[in-house]
C-alpha cells in the first residue's frame, strides 16, 4: 500500500490495545440498537460554529443517552456536569468526547496556519500544535476539529487561512507535524487531544472562491493536489477525518461511498473516525441528493461517516432504518466501534475527569513558555515581500511614525478561530513599539476597518512629514479570512491605499506591515512602497514578534506559502500549474504589452495583463544574500528502485546571519498525463552566518517521482527529469537533469 497509515490502536502497546479492544467489544454488546445510534450524534451545546439547526437540548439527551459527543462546550464545569450526565445519570454510562476547533492555539493563540506555513519549518508547526494540545487537553478537550489540510489555490476562499497553502508537499509537512503536535505519541497522556485532518476532500477547489460552493474536479487532480495531505496525516496516525461540505462526481463528501468507503478506508487504510462537518449530512438535501432525513441518514452509513455532528439524521432516522432491514445492523456497529475506541485510546474508560482539573487548567494555560512559543513561531511567519534600498531593518534610534488601526488592534491580530484567546492577552505593534523604540509618534491613520476620515489623513500625513521613516500598519481585519469570508476584491479594504498613497507621497520612507488571512492583490503598493513585510494574524504576540523583525533582532526567513496574484483576474494562479499547448512563457514575447501580431497573439496569455503573479510561492526576502553553487547529482541516470542523492551549497554572501529556505523542485519533462512545470519535492531551513556555506542533501527516490497515471495507478515512469533547486518556485538557481529508467 502506497500510504503507511497509523490506525490509533496501531499506536497502543499490544497489551493496552487488547484491553480496549475488550472493552469496546464488551460495552458494544451490552449497548442497545438505541444507544448505539446515540453514540453515533453529535450536538452543539453552547455558541454555535454554524447555522441553527433544530432544537438541541444537549443537558437532556445526554442524560437519556442519546449523544455520544458534544462540540463548542463553555468552560471546565460544563464539561464535567456534562460528562457526570452521561457517565453517572445515563443508562449506559459511555463517558462523553468533547470536542472544540483548537485551530492555532487555544489560549495562547499563535499565528493563522496559513502563517505558520510560511515559516515552511513542520517544527514550528509541531510546536503551536504541542502548545495548543497542552492548553486544549488542561480545559477539558478532547477532540480538536484541526489541522484543515485542504489545498488552497483561491485566494478568494476565506478559509486558505486554516491551511497550509497551495501545494501538496508543502501541505503534508506542514500537516504531518500538526498532527504530531496535536496527538504526540500517547493519546491518553494529560497534554494531548485526538486530531482531525479535514476537510475530506477537494473544499479547497471551491468553484470562484465562493464559501460552501460547488466543486467539481477530476480524479486525477484529487489524488496529485488535494488527498495528498490527507494521506501525510494518516501515516502521522491521525484519529479522525472530517468530511467536507462539498460535491465530489456530483455527490456530497459526506454521503460519497467512492471517496470514504472505497478511497479512504479500502485503499489508504483509515480504521478510525469519520465525522461529518456541520449538519454536512442534512446539506444533502440541499444539494438534491436526497429528498428526506431518512435517504440522507442511510447514505452517510453506506458511505462509511460514522459521527453525525448536528443534523440529527441518524438519530432520528437510523433506528428505524435497521429495523426495516434496509441498513444493515453491522454498519451502526461498526461506526460505533470506531467511535468507542477513540474514547478508549483516549483513556476515557479509565478516568472519565481526567481532562477536567482547574488547577492543571491555570498551571498549564498561557505560560511564559507559551508565549514565547507564540513569539517564536509568529517571527519565523513574516515575510519578507521587497525591501527597496535595505529600509528595514530600522536602526531603533530613527524618529519612527507609526500608523495604521491594526498597528492598535489587538482583537485582530488573533486571526479567525481564535479559540479561547482573549484580546487582552495580545502585545500590539503600538506597545511594543513604544517601549523599544525612543522616538516613535503614533497616529491612526484609518479606524481598524479600513475607513479613513479627513481629520485621520491629515494627522498622520503630518506625523509622517515630521518623521525619519513610516511604518505602516494595512490589511484586512481577522473577520475578513475563514469560514464564511469569502472576498471577490483582494486589495486593502477601505480608504488604506490613499492613505498609504497621501504617506508615500511626504517623501518619508514607508515600510508597510501587512495583516491578512490570505494573498492580497497589493500591485500598486509593491510598486510605490519601498518596503513590505507579511505578518498574518500572528497572534498574542503579534508586537513583539514583528518588532522582532523590524529592528532586525531577526532576519526574515518566512517563504509563501501561496502565490500573490497581480490581480484578481489572473485566479486561480499557482506555481506548479500544468503546461499548456500555447506556452506563452517559452515564447519570445514582452507579456507586459499587448500582442502586436498573431505570433503574440495566439499564446496562452491575457491581452491586458501579465501571466506572472506578483509574488510567486516561495518568495521571502532576507536582510542578507544567498548564493548557489555545485548543484550535482550523484548519478545521471537512475533504476526505480535507486535513490538519487542531490547536493548543492548555499553562502551568506551578505554581511549578518541569516536562513535561507532551500527549495527543491522536480520537473517531469514527459509522462502519460499532462505533468506540472515544477512541483516542489524538498526543502531545507539553513541557518547560515555572514560568509558562511553550507552543503544540503536530499536524498530522492521512485516515490517522489511517482503520479497518478493514465493506466489509473500510481507509478514513476521512465523519463527524462529536472532538478531545480533555488531560492522561490520563480527564482531557481541551479538545474541539473537525470534520466529515470526501469
Ligand atoms: C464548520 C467548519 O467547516 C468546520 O471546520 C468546523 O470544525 C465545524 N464547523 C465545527 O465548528
Amino acid at each position: 500500500m502506497r500510504t503507511q497509515t497509523r490506525s490509533l490502536l496501531d499506536q497502543c502497546s499490544p497489551e493496552r490495545r487488547a484491553e480496549i479492544e475488550r472493552r469496546v467489544e464488551t460495552l458494544l454488546s451490552e449497548l442497545t440498537l438505541e444507544q448505539k445510534v446515540g453514540q453515533l450524534n453529535q450536538l452543539n451545546a453552547d455558541f454555535a460554529t454554524g447555522t441553527a439547526v433544530g432544537d438541541m437540548d444537549v443537558e437532556r439527551g445526554v442524560f437519556d443517552g442519546d449523544i455520544g459527543s458534544v462540540l463548542n462546550f463553555g468552560d471546565l464545569d460544563e464539561a464535567r456536569r456534562l460528562q457526570e450526565l452521561a457517565v453517572e445519570e445515563s443508562d449506559h454510562g459511555v463517558p462523553l468526547l468533547l470536542a472544540f476547533d483548537v485551530i492555532h492555539g487555544h489560549r495562547t493563540i499563535f499565528p493563522v496556519p496559513l502563517g505558520e506555513a510560511a515559516s515552511w519549518n513542520p517544527e514550528m508547526a509541531e510546536l503551536s500544535a504541542r502548545v495548543a494540545a497542552t492548553e486544549a487537553a488542561a480545559s477539558g478537550i478532547h477532540w480538536t476539529f484541526a489541522p484543515s489540510v485542504d489545498v488552497g489555490r483561491d485566494p478568494r476562499w476565506g478559509r486558505v487561512m486554516e491551511a497550509a497553502g497551495e501545494d501538496p508537499y508543502l501541505s503534508s509537512e506542514i500537516s504531518k507535524a500538526r498532527v504530531r503536535g496535536f496527538q504526540g505519541d500517547d493519546l491518553s497522556a494529560d497534554d494531548t487531544v485526538l486530531a482531525c485532518a479535514k476537510h475530506y476532500v477537494g473544499y479547497g477547489a471551491s468553484e470562484a472562491g465562493r464559501e460552501y460552493n460547488t466543486v467539481d474536479i477530476s480524479e486525477t487532480n484529487l489524488r496529485e493536489v488535494h488527498l495528498p495531505p490527507f494521506e501525510a496525516s494518516l501515516e502521522a496516525g491521525v484519529g479522525s477525518v472530517m468530511n467536507a461540505f462539498n460535491l465530489y462526481e456530483r455527490i456530497p463528501a459526506s454521503g460519497n461511498e467512492k471517496l470514504v468507503n472505497d478511497l479512504l478506508r479500502d485503499e489508504l487504510g483509515f480504521e478510525n473516525l469519520v465525522v461529518s462537518d456541520w449538519n454536512s449530512f442534512g446539506e444533502l438535501r440541499n444539494h438534491g441528493v436526497a429528498s428526506d432525513l431518512r435517504e440522507v441518514a442511510r447514505a452517510c452509513i453506506e458511505a462509511g461517516s460514522d459521527v453525525d455532528m448536528v443534523s440529527g439524521a441518524y438519530a432520528t432516522e437510523l433506528v428505524g432504518l435497521v429495523e426495516d432491514d434496509v441498513v444493515d445492523e453491522s454498519l451502526v456497529d461498526s461506526a460505533v466501534r470506531r467511535l468507542l475506541t477513540v474514547k478508549g485510546v483516549l483513556g476515557l474508560f479509565d478516568d472519565p475527569y481526567r481532562y477536567f482539573d482547574a488547577d492543571r487548567q491555570s498551571r498549564r494555560t498561557l505560560t511564559d513558555d507559551h508565549r514565547e512559543a507564540a513569539r517564536a513561531v509568529a517571527r519565523e511567519s513574516q515575510v519578507l515581500l521587497k525591501n527597496e534600498d535595505d529600509l528595514l531593518p530600522l536602526d531603533g534610534d530613527e524618529n519612527v511614525a507609526l500608523v495604521g488601526g491594526l498597528a492598535d488592534s489587538d482583537t485582530d491580530m488573533l486571526g479567525a478561530w481564535r479559540a479561547e484567546g482573549d484580546p487582552d492577552d495580545v502585545t500590539t505593534l503600538r506597545t511594543t513599539l513604544a517601549d523599544r523604540v525612543e522616538n516613535v509618534t503614533y497616529a491612526a491613520g484609518c479606524d481598524r476597518d479600513g475607513t479613513v476620515s479627513d481629520t485621520q489623513l491629515a494627522d498622520a500625513v503630518d506625523t509622517v512629514a515630521d518623521a525619519d521613516v513610516a511604518v505602516v500598519a494595512v490589511g484586512e481585519r481577522y473577520s475578513q479570512s475563514g469560514e464564511a469570508a469569502s472576498r471577490a476584491h483582494l486589495d486593502l479594504p477601505g480608504d488604506q491605499r490613499a492613505l498609504l498613497e497621501a504617506l508615500v507621497e511626504t517623501g518619508t520612507p514607508v515600510a508597510a506591515v501587512l495583516f491578512s488571512g490570505r494573498p492580497l492583490t497589493i500591485d500598486w503598493e509593491a510598486e510605490h512602497v519601498p518596503a513590505i513585510l507579511e505578518a498574518w494574524f500572528p497572534g498574542v504576540e503579534a508586537g513583539p514578534a514583528i518588532a522582532d523583525v523590524l529592528l532586525g533582532e531577526h532576519n526574515p526567513s518566512g517563504r509563501l506559502p501561496m502565490t500573490f496574484p497581480l490581480t484578481e483576474g489572473q485566479i486561480p494562479v499557482y506555481y506548479n500549474r500544468l503546461k499548456t499547448g500555447r506556452p506563452a512563457e517559452d515564447a519570445d514575447v514582452d507579456l507586459t504589452e499587448p500582442p502586436s501580431d498573431h505570433g503574440e497573439k495566439y499564446l496562452s496569455r491575457y491581452l491586458d495583463i501579465p501571466n506572472d503573479p506578483l509574488y510567486a510561492f516561495g518568495h521571502g526576502e532576507s536582510y542578507t544574500d544567498f548564493a548557489y553553487t555545485d548543484l550535482s547529482l550523484d548519478a545521471s541516470t537512475i533504476t526505480t528502485d535507486e535513490t538519487l542523492s542531490v547536493e548543492v551549497t548555499v553562502e551568506n554572501t551578505g554581511d549578518r546571519a541569516g536562513t535561507e529556505v532551500v527549495q527543491l523542485y522536480l520537473r517531469d519533462a514527459v509522462g502519460s498525463r499532462s505533468r506540472p512545470v515544477r512541483e516542489l519535492a524538498r526543502f531545507e531551513n539553513v541557518d547560515l552566518d555572514a560568509g558562511e556555506s553550507a552543503t544540503v542533501t536530499f536524498e530522492l527516490a521512485a516515490a517522489d517521482f511517482e503520479f497518478w497515471t493514465a493506466d489509473e495507478a500510481y507509478a514513476a515512469e521512465p523519463g527524462a527529469f529536472e532538478v531545480q533547486v533555488g531560492h522561490a518556485s520563480d527564482d531557481i538557481r541551479a538545474v541539473e537533469r537525470f534520466e529515470l529508467v526501469e
